[in-house]
């Protein structure tokens, strides 16, 4: 046996909130047909705030949640592909806001919105041979930078946000058990890059988009709970990327799973990609609807296309 435990959690959402009567003066849209459609009703946007500001004000607010000191930090993975540079990473510039050591293993990982997930996974495997055993996992999304404001199926849909944890690597500590995959897709949703004379931009086909995303999540589900050798009844909340409340849902009818034991801020958010699992899980650890023992199963998917589940525990 051994893993990583939550010891710590922190967000930063910029200020400006975005409501979707903002956007119907700009974009032929309504409040009624996002909040229908996708339970959206605000969104926040970056104006002076940085990716890394973002990153930076999440995770010393982690840290300070977890009453760990930056030094004590062995390794630091950014989860994005929004940031501020194409190089430096977000993780370097993390390591200089925070003066984390200088031998920290600090990086990024793009896997879209499953990116907390992979995030997440590469730290247990990294603490592992860390000379400190505490890692900052972050997910943080300047989407906002990348919207199509042509396309009023995915402009009213994204926000930006960080949201951080602090983990602790101990021998005695179960695994999280994390579930990954991928399947190569350059068509269905994602950011188009440098072979475009364009600036990049995101795109998606909903419909096919929604249906992925209803298969991936009771298959993110299933896997964990096979390889976790638990049931549905052990875990104590259910945290899902924040893509369309509909989607959530589903998952949860579909596993009678009870509404004290799942939760959504996609309502105030938006769809943050990989900022959003971590954005839940700090909302409800300052809530207090998890904390030491917890069992938490986390289910992400989106552009790749990616998916990623894990059962993590509170320290
Ligand atoms: N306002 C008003 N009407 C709109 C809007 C809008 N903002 N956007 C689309 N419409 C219209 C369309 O033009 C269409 O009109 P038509 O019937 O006259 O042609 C109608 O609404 C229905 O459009 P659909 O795209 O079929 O709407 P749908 O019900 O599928 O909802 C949505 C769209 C919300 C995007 C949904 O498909 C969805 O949530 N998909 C999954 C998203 C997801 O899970 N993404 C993964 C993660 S994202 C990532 O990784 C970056």
């Amino acid at each position: 046996m051994s893993g990583i435990k939550i010891r710590g959690t922190g967000r930063f959402a910029p200020a400006k909130i975005v409501t979707n009567d903002d956007l119907a003066k700009i974009v032929d849209t309504s409040d009624e047909w996002i909040t229908t459609r996708t339970g959206i009703q605000t969104r926040h946007h970056c104006t002076t705030e940085t990716h890394t500001d973002m990153c930076v004000g999440a995770a010393r607010q982690a840290l300070e949640n977890a009453g760990i000191s930056p030094e004590d930090i062995g390794a630091c993975v950014v989860a994005t592909f929004s940031s501020d540079y194409l190089s430096p990473s977000a993780a370097c510039m993390v390591q200089r806001g925070l003066g984390l050591p200088h031998d920290a293993v600090c990086f990024d990982l793009n896997a879209a919105c499953s990116g907390f997930l992979f995030a997440i996974h590469t730290m247990e495997c990294l603490l592992a041979q860390a000379p400190r055993k505490y890692g900052l996992v972050i997910g943080a999304e300047m989407l906002s930078r990348f919207i199509n404001w042509e396309d009023r199926g995915t402009c009213v849909l994204f926000g930006d946000g960080a949201g951080a944890v602090v983990v602790e690597w101990r021998e005695d500590y179960p695994s999280i058990h994390a579930v990954l995959g991928c399947h190569g897709d350059p068509d269905m949703l994602g950011v188009t890059g440098a072979e475009k004379p364009e600036p990049a931009r995101i795109f998606m086909h909903g419909q096919p988009t929604f249906k992925f995303a209803v298969k991936a999540v009771p298959y993110c589900i299933d896997q964990v709970l096979e390889k976790a050798h638990m049931t549905i009844e052990d875990v104590d909340f259910f945290v899902f990327h924040q893509a369309n409340a509909r989607i959530i849902d589903f998952a949860a009818k579909k596993y009678h799973i009870p509404p004290e034991k799942y939760y959504k801020n996609i309502q105030k958010y938006g769809n943050t990609s990989a900022a959003s699992i971590p954005l839940v899980i700090s909302e409800l650890h300052d809530l207090g609807k998890v904390g030491p023992g917890s069992r938490v199963l986390l289910v992400g998917f989106g552009g790749g296309l990616t998916w990623g589940g894990a059962l993590v525990e509170f320290a």
